[in-house]
């Protein structure tokens, strides 16, 4: 387990564009976990416990800031952040996962599970670009 400071700047560097922007969620608790070659810090996630917004009485768990390093991408390392989330969570009870993701990375959550619920929105932050709600239980 890493800190949120740990990853911030990875985070702000992948899903921020650069920007030197406030990490929303930051200041929240949440399990956070890092992929380090050596000292470098390859891919990061983190997940906290957040009831999904339809079904606020079970469970649940908010996947958030998955990142990986531009250059280390396809070779499994965000798979390895995912599934030692999923398997925090599962060893802190389970229920549901769920997350915003980002309709481009929407294969790479499938590929662990995760199904897509309703339609696809855009904010209008060109950073940002277009999500959609995803989840599966664990
Ligand atoms: C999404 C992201 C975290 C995936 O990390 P990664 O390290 O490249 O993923 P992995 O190499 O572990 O890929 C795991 C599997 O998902 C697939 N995959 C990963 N990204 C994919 C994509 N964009 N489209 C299709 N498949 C993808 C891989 O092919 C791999 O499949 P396999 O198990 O059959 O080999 C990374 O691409 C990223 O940082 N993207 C930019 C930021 C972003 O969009 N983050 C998500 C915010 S919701």
């Amino acid at each position: 387990m890493v800190t949120a400071a740990d990853t911030a700047d990875l985070r702000r560097t992948v899903l921020r564009g650069g920007r030197p922007v406030a990490l929303d969620g930051d200041d929240q608790p949440a399990f956070h976990i890092g992929v380090y070659d050596g000292d470098v810090l390859l891919a990061t996630g983190n997940v906290r416990v957040s009831p999904a917004p339809w079904a606020p009485a079970e469970p649940a768990w908010r996947l958030r800031g998955m990142a990986t390093a531009e250059g280390q991408r396809g070779r499994g390392v965000g798979a390895q952040v995912l599934d030692a989330l999923v398997d925090h969570c599962r060893a802190e009870g389970g229920g549901v996962l769920w997350c915003h993701a980002r309709t481009p990375a929407q294969r790479f959550y499938e590929r662990a599970g995760l199904v897509t619920r309703g339609e696809p929105w855009d904010d209008g932050d060109p950073v940002m670009g277009p999500h959609v709600v995803m989840w599966r239980r664990l």
